[in-house]
């Protein structure tokens, strides 16, 4: 399966996030200003009319995640993070200046991998031990499947979250449950690892309702994917990811981070935090 139609809508977040103070200019790209202007007045309508707002949601998911990360590598001693599906996320960039010593893997599609590997090389972006690797989550074997990538590019001693942001919506059920159930099986290996990803669930009858079914819909068609929201609650999300192997299942919403992320409007996003269990050998 092609999915590297998804790629061009992480120029979108990333000129997001610039305009919102988080990123640094070099990861903005004219079609993603272009996207961003041209999304203005559909965010204006989103939020006046049903309380939504698709920006206000890309930087509630982001600043959780950072802020999860931050809790995992002070309480946890978190050494590694594997970003899949990087984009242009300025994650790695950020993170790898504030804790040097901390192992910062971006991987995306070979596309986009090139992409941000040229610009951090360009504007001098790299932390110490930061890199940029090619990883399909559908793949295996060299050069870019998970397995090749969990294998070859991580190290197993280190204490390790693996995050996706903004893409598991893009997969059906069936096929991002066997990505995550790969990722479950990693404690096998990893004594201590964590997953963190966002996701949108469904939403049940009522004013929103209308204007994410037409998102859903109009993403679907950009993109050439079908955009699925697996979930309906809190509960479908934690059991959905429990029989995908993961433990400890934590359902975060935006208005638990109000210091950081304070919500706008409707509550919408969620980041999913789970454990990977150490299976004792
Ligand atoms: C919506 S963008 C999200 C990018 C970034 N994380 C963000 O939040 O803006 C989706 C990303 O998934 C990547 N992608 C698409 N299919 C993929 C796959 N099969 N394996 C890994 N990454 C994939 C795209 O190249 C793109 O960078």
């Amino acid at each position: 399966m092609d999915t590297s139609g998804i790629s061009f809508t992480a120029l979108y977040t990333g000129q997001v996030w610039y305009q919102n103070g988080m990123s640094a200019r070099f990861f903005t790209s004219n079609r993603g200003h272009l996207m961003y202007r041209a999304l203005q007045p559909v965010n204006l309508v989103g939020k006046r009319l049903m309380g939504l707002d698709l920006q206000e949601i890309l930087l509630q998911r982001h600043r959780i995640i950072d802020h999860r990360i931050e809790h995992l590598i002070r309480e946890e001693g978190v050494a590694q993070i594997l970003e899949i599906a990087c984009g242009l996320s300025p994650r790695g960039y950020k993170f790898s200046r504030k804790h040097p010593a901390l192992h910062y893997v971006e991987a995306d599609l070979p596309g986009m991998a090139s992409r941000k590997q040229a610009l951090l090389l360009q504007h001098k972006g790299f932390g110490p031990n930061h890199k940029v690797v090619d990883c399909n989550i559908l793949a295996s074997g060299e050069p870019d499947g998970l397995d090749y990538v969990l294998k070859e590019v991580l190290d197993p001693a280190l204490p390790t979250i693996i995050i996706t942001e903004g893409l598991v919506n893009y997969f059906d059920l069936p096929t991002i449950s066997g990505f995550w159930r790969r990722l479950a099986a990693l404690g096998q290996v990893f004594p201590k690892a964590w997953y963190l990803t966002d996701l949108f669930p469904d939403v049940p009858a009522g004013p929103s309702r209308p204007l994410i079914k037409a998102a859903q819909k109009a993403l679907g068609i950009a993109t050439g994917a079908k955009v699925n929201l697996h979930f309906s609650n809190t509960a479908s999300i934690e059991q959905g990811f429990s029989r995908c192997g993961f433990q400890q299942v934590t359902v975060h919403k935006p208005e638990q981070f109000a210091d950081i992320a304070p919500p706008h409007g409707a509550s919408y996003v969620r980041v999913v935090e789970a454990r990977v269990p150490h299976a004792s050998r």
